[in-house]
């Protein structure tokens, strides 16, 4: 039998709610799911939790990583300082799929503020049933890799 695939998630306190919802439907959907929090409603910072996810799935203790926050901006800003990490904020199913196939995304992030539940999950679906095209689009990736490094790619 394959293995599940394994799913990161967190958020800020702005989106416990929606995140429980996300969790419920990845497994339904039938992913593992490792939630590394917050469990509380209290105020928090989230470049803490979009670190705490980033460094599972760099860890390769999960393949993939959601991260909610009010806008999804800080906590992937927070998620992109880790090299490895290529997390994309998305408000919209087409981007999502557009960016596992071409940019080989490994985290999603979206905004409490900003989506819905029902348009949440169908993000993390086009998210999480596309698969990275490689090719030129794996050269792509790589520069983004060297410019992590340090290296120009100009
Ligand atoms: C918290 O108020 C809010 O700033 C945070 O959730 C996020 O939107 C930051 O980018």
């Amino acid at each position: 039998m394959s293995e599940k695939i394994k799913i990161v998630t967190t958020s800020d306190h702005t989106a416990i709610d929606l995140r429980k919802a996300v969790i419920a439907h990845l497994e339904a959907r039938g992913f593992e799911v490792q939630d590394v929090g917050p469990m509380s409603t209290e105020s928090t910072d989230y470049p803490k939790w979009g670190e705490k996810a980033a460094r599972v799935v760099l860890a390769g203790d999960a393949q993939l990583g959601i991260a909610i926050c009010g806008t999804g901006f800080g906590i992937s800003l927070a998620a992109n300082k880790l090299a490895g990490i290529r997390c994309v904020v998305c408000s919209e199913p087409y981007t999502a799929k557009l960016s596992r196939q071409h940019n080989n995304a490994n985290m999603l992030a979206f905004g409490a503020r900003v989506v819905g539940v029902d348009l949440a999950l169908m993000i993390v679906d086009e998210f999480l049933n596309a698969e990275f095209e490689g090719g030129r689009h794996a050269r792509r990736v790589n520069m983004i890799s060297e410019l992590e490094a340090g290296r120009s790619v100009c």
